[in-house]
């Protein structure tokens, strides 16, 4: 079978330099060439010869009217890629840019480069499985339409900016899998809409969760594996529609039983925190639980009896103060 990789090097064998006519915008193709040299020509850039069209180059994609480039997608699915060092500034340079993604690339190092806050056009950003460091640049607020902002499982550091938040047509923030530290920011309970997906797990980040996120309704909240401390009640209440809420393993402490849950959700993990109070009675309503964890916290009280509470094994509720009922032993 020959695959799409495969047909890259292919066409190149049959484009003849002098019978070609040439879609791709002349800038475009410069800044394109600019970034392949700044790599070093990659392997994975191989089909980015001069002498052919650039719209039919691998990882990239023109506008079908205007032939700009719209996407640039660098990503390696074999680990011994040789794409390796920082991010070129000439990435900068492509503005009509809508998707930038680059995705499981080793040795991509260095900062987020600065220039990517120039492309005011994009939707997505995605920079991921790849050793990026240094910090998540509060420039990038200034990508106002972007949808969705991945730069998960890298090597970031340094605070959360406030900025995102003035992002308004984000849906889902991914910054899980980094080193980052402090705070989630206070302006987080303003974006706008109902606010983007959250996933910031498996960071260092401290701190109360902000009470301003009592005025967002993200789709997915997680928070865990980070040294979150006090109240997460503010993720909940009846009106929100949120789906899946994970903030396991904090160190967050606070009364469970008057929590109001959404009954839109469909996933709780609060394992490994501090938790006190009883499991609340209106939990009972949740009516497409289909994941969920109170594990290794202070619970106490009868598990309330209905709904889907007794459909969750032993490990749902072990390691609690005291809490009793099925399907833990009774209560006496
Ligand atoms: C990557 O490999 C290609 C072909 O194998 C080679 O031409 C290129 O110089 C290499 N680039 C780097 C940065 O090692
Ligand atoms: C963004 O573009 C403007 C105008 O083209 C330029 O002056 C500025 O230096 C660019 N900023 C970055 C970070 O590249
Ligand atoms: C990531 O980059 C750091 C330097 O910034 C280096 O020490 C480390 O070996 C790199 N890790 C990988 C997996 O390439
Ligand atoms: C992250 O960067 C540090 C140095 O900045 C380096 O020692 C470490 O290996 C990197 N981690 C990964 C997973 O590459
Ligand atoms: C829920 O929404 C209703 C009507 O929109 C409103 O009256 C009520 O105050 C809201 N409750 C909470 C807890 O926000
Ligand atoms: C849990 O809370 C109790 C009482 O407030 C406190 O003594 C204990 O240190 C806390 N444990 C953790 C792991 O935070
Ligand atoms: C709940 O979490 C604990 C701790 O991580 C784990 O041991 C247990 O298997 C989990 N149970 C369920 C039903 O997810």
């Amino acid at each position: 079978m020959v695959t799409v990789f495969r047909l890259c090097f292919l066409t190149l064998l049959f484009f003849s330099p002098v019978a070609f006519s040439e879609l791709c915008n002349p800038e475009d193709k410069k800044v394109l060439l600019q970034i392949k040299k700044d790599f070093k020509n990659p392997y994975l850039l191989a089909s980015w010869n001069p002498d052919t069209d650039c719209c039919q180059w691998y990882c990239v994609e023109c506008h079908p009217q205007t032939h700009r480039i719209t996407s640039l997608l660098i990503s390696s699915s074999v680990p011994d890629t040789n794409l390796s060092g920082p991010i070129p500034p000439s990435v900068g340079h492509l503005p009509y840019l809508e998707t930038l993604r680059f995705h499981k690339l080793p040795k991509l190092t260095g900062p987020i480069q600065p220039t990517i806050a120039n492309l005011t056009k994009l939707k997505e950003l995605y920079i991921s499985w790849t050793n990026i460091s240094g910090p998540v640049p509060h420039s990038l607020a200034q990508l106002i339409n972007l949808q969705f902002l991945d730069l998960s499982f890298n090597n970031l550091s340094g605070p959360i900016p406030s900025s995102l938040s003035q992002l308004p047509n984000l849906l889902s923030l991914r910054l899980d899998r980094n080193k980052l530290t402090g705070p989630i920011p206070d302006s987080f309970g303003s974006f706008k809409r109902s606010g983007p997906s959250l996933l910031l797990s498996h960071n260092q980040l401290s701190g109360p969760i902000p009470a301003s996120l009592a005025h967002i309704d993200p789709q997915r909240i997680d928070f865990s594996r980070n040294k979150l401390e006090g109240d997460a009640s503010m993720l909940f209440g009846r009106n929100k529609t949120t789906q899946m809420v994970d903030v396991s393993r904090n160190l967050l402490a606070f009364d469970l039983s008057t929590v109001e849950f959404p009954t839109s959700l469909i996933s709780l993990d609060l394992n490994h925190n501090n938790i006190t109070g009883k499991i609340p009675v209106g939990l009972t309503a949740v009516g497409f639980l289909q994941g969920f964890n109170v594990s290794y916290n202070r619970l106490c009280g009868e598990i309330p009896q209905g709904g889907r509470l007794q459909k969750f094994d032993v490990d749902a509720y072990f390691h609690n103060k005291c809490l009793c009922g099925s399907p833990l032993p009774n209560c006496n």
